[in-house]
């Protein structure tokens, strides 16, 4: 992989700040080490002494007056050591990513902590987007990409896709535009990169599948572009064995990997993580050293100690019982939409992930009718349009979380969308009977 051929200037232009690096190395030190160098504010003047944070399961997560110390203090811009290392061990475990042995110039895997993987994409998208570039991704797409990626001014070109991810002939008929050699012209427009959510997509709900994957992987060797996996959703597949992912299958070293904590620990603690060839990596974490510095030590400190304490097999146990409840949730999503919903909208139900996307028949677009209608009944849910790359262009779909309503919630916003759309269509008369209250 020629990494240099995807890094714009400004990414390529960064370099380590010496005060961040002598922070690293003070951090790797023995206490014995005595620094009058870096700039660290002296813990001991610091308000917060002690923290016992009492866990689901009856058991504390303690930080002690040293660890708090650490918690309140600067530290590395990758990340805590105690919580990387954990980090490569699950990734290690859970893909066996083919780059873990390479050199790491050749694109050995490496990753960072990022505060969310939101600002791991953010990151991304900066190190490799000029003005003028293409990229790929699946529209309908998540929101927060969208809105990072337009005003870096690439030119992003929709790959079709249905409930099962992207449809590689599909890609192949995108790429078509282009010719493999491309690849090695200077300006040329062919694709950086191909973004992806590959599990329970954000809003689609739709999972690829290993076949898919594959061919896209193909794809990507052959045109040589990056793939984007962000995958908040690959902790809430709902049904076992989970899809192998482009990591597991990355032998060219060309898969950068968004992981997220918020869906199965706490999403205000704003844990991410990016795994991906080292060269690439490495520019992010020079891009957090001018930014955050670092994610929270404090919150890293608070993980990496539950992490610690629960090992690998406790971490999983716990996913188990956040996939039993978010299951539970998709299957009561389901029997109200069937019960209410059948014949006046279509979806396909999620494999993974917290969204029912509904198509509503004989509408053409959903916006009013959410924002206006669906609201003045008490009840919100995403209209189509803002998951497509242009948020003005109309959109039959909605999108439904079933997260954080109940069972009886989440009957009673199906039932409340059945007269929606008559309204929606016959104004202020509705078919249903003149003294309708959910029309008038
Ligand atoms: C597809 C997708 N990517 C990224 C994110 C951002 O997640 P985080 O909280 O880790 O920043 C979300 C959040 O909903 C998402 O749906």
């Amino acid at each position: 992989m020629n990494y240099s051929r995807f890094i714009t200037a400004v990414s390529a232009a960064r370099t380590a700040s010496p005060i961040r690096l002598l922070t690293e190395l003070m951090q790797r030190s023995p206490p014995s080490l005595i620094s009058l160098a870096g700039g660290a504010p002296n813990p001991n003047t610091f308000p917060f002494k002690t923290a016992s944070i009492t866990i689901g399961d009856g058991t504390t997560v303690e930080i002690g007056e040293d660890l708090m110390k650490r918690a309140l203090q600067y530290s590395a811009s990758a990340g805590i050591p105690e919580l990387l290392s954990w980090l490569k061990d699950l990734q290690k475990n859970l893909h066996n990513p083919p780059t873990v042995e390479y050199q790491p110039e050749k694109g050995q895997m490496e990753l960072c902590v990022t505060t969310g993987s939101q600002e791991g994409l953010s990151k991304v998208f900066e190190m490799l987007i000029n003005p003028g570039d293409t990229v790929l991704l699946d529209a309908p797409t998540y929101p927060g990409t969208l809105a990072a990626l337009r005003p870096l001014g690439c030119n992003i070109v929709n790959v079709p896709s249905d409930q099962h991810g992207i449809i590689p002939k599909a890609l192949k008929e995108v790429l078509s535009r282009w010719s493999p050699e491309d690849a090695k012209k200077p300006n040329s427009s062919l694709p950086k990169f191909l973004y992806t959510i590959p599990n329970g997509g954000n809003p689609t709900g739709a999972s690829l599948t290993t076949d898919r994957k594959k061919d896209i992987y193909q794809l990507a060797r052959q045109y040589d572009f990056l793939i984007i996996e962000d995958d908040p959703y690959y902790f809430l597949q709902f049904d076992k064995p989970w899809a192998p992912t482009f990591l597991s299958m990355d032998i060219d070293g060309r898969v950068i990997r968004t992981d997220s904590f918020s869906k199965i620990l706490s999403s205000g603690l704003r844990i991410g993580f990016l795994t991906g060839p080292k060269p690439l990596i490495d520019r992010v974490i020079l891009h957090i050293q001018v930014s955050t510095m670092h994610t929270s030590t404090f919150t890293q400190l608070m993980i990496a100690q539950l992490l610690q304490q629960w090992g690998q097999k406790g971490f999983l146990d716990h996913v188990d019982g956040v996939v039993d409840f978010y299951k539970k949730q998709r299957d009561v999503m389901l029997v109200a939409a069937d019960k209410w919903l059948k014949g006046l909208a279509d979806w396909h139900s999620p494999a993974a992930g917290m969204f029912l996307w509904m198509k509503i028949k004989g509408v053409s677009d959903t916006q009013e009718l959410i924002m206006k209608k669906a609201l003045e009944k008490q009840v919100l849910l995403v209209p189509g349009r803002a998951f497509n790359i242009n948020s003005s262009n109309p959109s039959s779909y909605v999108r439904a979380s079933f997260s954080l309503s109940s069972p009886s919630q989440i009957d009673q916003v199906s039932a409340v969308l059945l007269y929606l759309p008559a309204c929606q269509l016959f104004g202020q008369i509705c078919y249903h009977s003149a003294s309708c209250h959910h029309c008038h």
